[in-house]
């Protein structure tokens, strides 16, 4: 029997790329050497560490912020092990999810590791028996995994990736994290709100860099107020362990800084799966950081060997993921799939929450463009100001000349959702005067984003 298509791996990329070709008449099958199906994003990634930061904000809320609203918490406790429970159970339920699709498109799932012998043959090793499989295309979708520092091996106790740090049984009494990224800031905030004292390390001189600095300058304060401290422009050097945990040595502006914690969390970033997939053997080109180089139809430098999501460069990012994944299946069944590397939306489940799609500030003028702005403050949001979450903003980058909206940055509750207006926005390549001009309820959080395009605009209405 020939498959029509083999996807490796069974992440957001993979899995929706399996439904995809199956939905388009491709006889496909799907391998994944882990147990449960979903990839990083479902198992250790994404799904988690959102069940953890939901459970964590309203400890938090209930600790802190009830007391305005005339609610009385007192003797309020959290069990951290039912937290984990609870965690589990969310993931069991998505992942039984992506099996019944799986099953429902006549899939062939196999359990084990595969590795790519030509471009239509794969071998799967599943640990007590090798099948080969044959194959017409093989979709590689083996997504990425932590990356580390040569100087601290994970052993899952002290030095923690990301993934042993969504598996505490308790709070630990201090955790230092190294990289003030995506991970750094939603894992750092979870077990800050849980009662750890939580210091993070930053080489750059600002916190999730990737975004505007309107919104970075004061997600750190608001993220300093919950307890969190910043070292920035530091940098780690060497690291001990002690009877309590750990001691780091740093450079900090040419000072020299010790720090010490229980446990350290590395979240310097993610490197793309390659190994033991035989791709360096029948020689598929790497780019200079390890990613599998692909064209415009996410066709590798072997012909009939496709690849998506986090192995290839770009965002490492599910929605990246499954966007590449259904416009390359779609490719290979001659339609005319896209992925408008525009309009990704990035997100950190911070509380509150950033979020935001296409260009920032600096980056739309490092581009020549000649830029209007507008921020609008949610203090002056009555819905946000009426729930008692006002704290963050909405900024808007548009081309001077034209009106076109070239970048939205929101820090606010709920920023994570109130984006896709934006995003949506941008893949329609809007104004700001459609922005403006377009109805919004009242009195709703997105309102804010509309008057952030009338400040644009040069006519605000509630400043
Ligand atoms: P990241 O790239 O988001 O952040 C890493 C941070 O570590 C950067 O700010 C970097 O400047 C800093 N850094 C690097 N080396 C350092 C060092 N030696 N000392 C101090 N700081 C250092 O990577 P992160 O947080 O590990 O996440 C990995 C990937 O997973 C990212 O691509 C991210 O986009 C994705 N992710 C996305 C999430 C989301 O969309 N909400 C959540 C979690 C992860």
């Amino acid at each position: 029997m020939e498959f029509d298509l083999i996807v490796i791996g069974a992440g957001p990329g993979g899995y929706t790329a399996a439904i995809k070709a199956a939905q388009l008449g491709m006889k496909t099958a799907i391998i994944e050497k882990k147990k449960s199906l979903g990839g990083t994003c479902l198992n250790v990634g994404c799904i988690p560490s959102k069940a953890l930061l939901s459970s964590s904000e309203l400890y938090h809320q209930a600790k802190h912020n009830f007391e305005v609203h005339g609610i009385n918490a007192e003797g309020l406790s959290v069990d951290v092990s039912t937290m984990m429970k609870r965690k589990d159970g969310v993931i069991r339920k998505m992942a039984r999810g992506i099996d019944y699709l799986i099953k429902k498109n006549n899939i062939e799932h196999f359990s084990g590791t595969g590795y790519i012998i030509n471009s239509s043959e794969i071998e799967v090793d599943q640990g007590t028996q090798k099948k080969r499989l044959k194959t017409k295309r093989i979709l590689i979708a083996t997504g990425s995994n932590v990356s580390g520092l040569p100087f601290l091996d994970y052993d899952g106790k002290t030095v923690l990736s990301s993934d042993h740090a969504i598996a505490l049984d308790q709070a630990p009494d201090s955790m230092i994290v190294i990289g003030g990224g995506a991970i750094g800031l939603e894992l750092g905030s979870v077990w800050a709100r849980l009662g750890t004292k939580v210091d993070v390390i930053e080489s750059l001189p600002r916190v999730a860099a990737i975004f505007d600095e309107a919104v970075t300058q004061p997600l750190q304060k608001l993220l300093q107020k919950q307890g969190i401290k910043f070292h920035l422009n530091t940098s780690v050097e060497s690291a001990e362990k002690t009877t309590a945990g750990i001691k780091l040595t740093a450079s900090k502006e040419n000072n020299k800084i010790e720090l010490e914690a229980e446990k350290v969390l590395i979240a310097v970033g993610r490197k793309p799966n390659t190994d033991n997939l035989g791709a360096t053997e029948i020689q598929i080109e790497l780019d200079e950081r390890g990613h599998i180089g692909i064209d415009a139809d996410w066709q590798t430098n072997i012909p009939g060997i496709y690849a998506i999501g986090d192995v290839v460069g770009g965002p490492m990012l599910a929605h990246k993921a499954e966007q590449e994944a259904i416009a390359a299946v779609e490719r290979m069944a001659g339609k005319a799939g896209q992925v408008n590397y525009n309009t990704i939306p990035w997100v950190i489940y911070t509380s509150p929450e950033v979020a935001a799609v296409g260009l920032t500030e600096l980056e739309a003028k490092d581009k020549g463009f000649e830029v209007s702005t507008g921020i609008f403050p949610f203090q002056a949001n009555g819905r946000a100001v009426a729930g008692a979450h006002s704290e963050g903003l909405a900024k808007i980058i548009s081309n001077k000349k034209t009106d076109r909206v070239l970048g939205v940055q929101i820090l606010s509750a709920n920023a994570s959702e109130l984006i896709a207006e934006a995003v949506l926005l941008m893949e329609f390549e809007g104004s700001t005067e459609d922005l403006a001009r377009t109805i919004h309820a009242h009195p709703t959080m997105s309102e804010g984003l509309r008057e952030a395009a009338h400040v644009t605009l040069g006519e605000p209405l509630h400043l």
